[in-house]
């Protein structure tokens, strides 16, 4: 009787949590021959499988990555998983203002073409300061992506129909910005969610602006997903993680598929600037949809990175 009441119970969690995991595949099998995508942080978890997968479509995919090590054992496995060669990477530091000024330089230099930027590298909740002085979060995840964006816009715009997608999470909506203190690095969960929340306004604001000129954005919550963004933590923290991302966190190449959707798909384009997640469009917390907040960002954003 015991055995049986286990078997049952071990039973039911196990489609309960299967349940849970549930995730959407891209069923779009469009292919990309003949466009380049730029993908940061394309060496790990979400961002690796979507370089395979984008890769696999016939697209001329470059990783932009901080790790050159790191870079070049990626390139290794997206060419021999995607047959295909045309894989290459860039070193791009999104902590430091001046690494991104130079990168773009490069590949404006280098590139004639860009048909997808995907703005995927992140750091999670961690206290720390970038080389210019912004909170960890804000700096990489929203200021970094911003500048490296608006210096690409030319060349995504003369590549139109272009797309910029960038990577949020759906712990944006515990966070409000602050502007008195957009440098926020007090809580390390509620710097990341504020970060989060950045992307989200900055994927608006970008649509807005770039309305009619042949570039769209979408902003994407992959899910929860098993990356290695627990390699920014203890030990400890770190076991327990492993634990509880695989109990109900996604594989990398699910969490990869919204992306890959907004990336190829032609019914995307009706909902410019919006928020994707499992492959649809979805809805957000009004607070996250205000344009004048929005428009606020991107200016505080212009002045921060001396883009003006
Ligand atoms: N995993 C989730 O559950 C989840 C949920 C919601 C949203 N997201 C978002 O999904 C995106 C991808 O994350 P992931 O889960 O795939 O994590 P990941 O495996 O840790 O990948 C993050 C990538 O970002 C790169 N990166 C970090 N700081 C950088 C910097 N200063 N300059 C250049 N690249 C940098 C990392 O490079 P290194 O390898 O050199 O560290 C790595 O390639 C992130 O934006 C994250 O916020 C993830």
């Amino acid at each position: 009787m015991y055995i049986l009441y286990t078997v049952i119970t071990s039973l039911v969690c196990f489609l309960i949590l299967k349940w849970m995991k549930r995730r959407r595949y891209c069923t779009d099998v469009k292919r990309l021959d003949g466009k380049t995508v730029l993908i940061t942080g394309g060496n790990s978890g979400i961002g690796k499988e979507t370089a395979v997968a984008l890769a696999i479509r016939g697209a001329r995919v470059i990783i932009a990555c901080r790790d050159v090590d790191k870079a070049q054992k990626a390139v290794r496995e997206i060419k021999a998983r995607s047959h295909n060669v045309n894989v290459v990477y860039m070193e791009l530091d999104l902590a430091n203002m001046r690494s991104i000024r130079e990168f773009c330089t490069s590949f404006l230099q280098k590139e004639k073409r860009l048909n997808i930027l995907i703005n995927n590298a992140g750091i999670p909740s961690v206290l720390d300061w970038t080389d210019d002085n912004f909170s960890m979060c804000f700096g990489v995840n929203h200021l970094g992506h911003f500048l490296l964006t608006n210096l690409l816009l030319g060349r995504l715009k003369e590549s139109a129909p272009s797309r910029v997608i960038t990577l949020t999470c759906d712990n944006y909506k515990y966070q409000k910005l602050d502007f008195q203190d957009l440098n926020y690095n007090l809580l390390p969960f509620f710097t990341y969610c504020r970060s989060k929340l950045a992307n989200i306004y900055f994927t608006q604001e970008l649509a807005r602006m770039t309305d009619g000129k042949g570039v769209t954005a979408y902003a994407v919550h992959p899910g929860y997903v098993q990356s290695n963004w627990t390699c920014h933590f203890s030990i400890l923290f770190r076991i327990l993680m492993q634990v509880i991302m695989f109990m109900f966190f996604v594989p990398c190449e699910l969490g990869a598929q919204t992306v890959i959707y907004c990336a190829v798909s032609d019914t995307v384009t009706d909902n410019n600037g919006g928020y994707f997640t499992d492959c649809r469009p979805a809805t957000l917390r009004p607070f996250a949809k205000d344009p004048g907040v929005a428009k606020k960002l991107w200016e505080a954003s212009e002045r921060l990175v001396r883009l003006a």
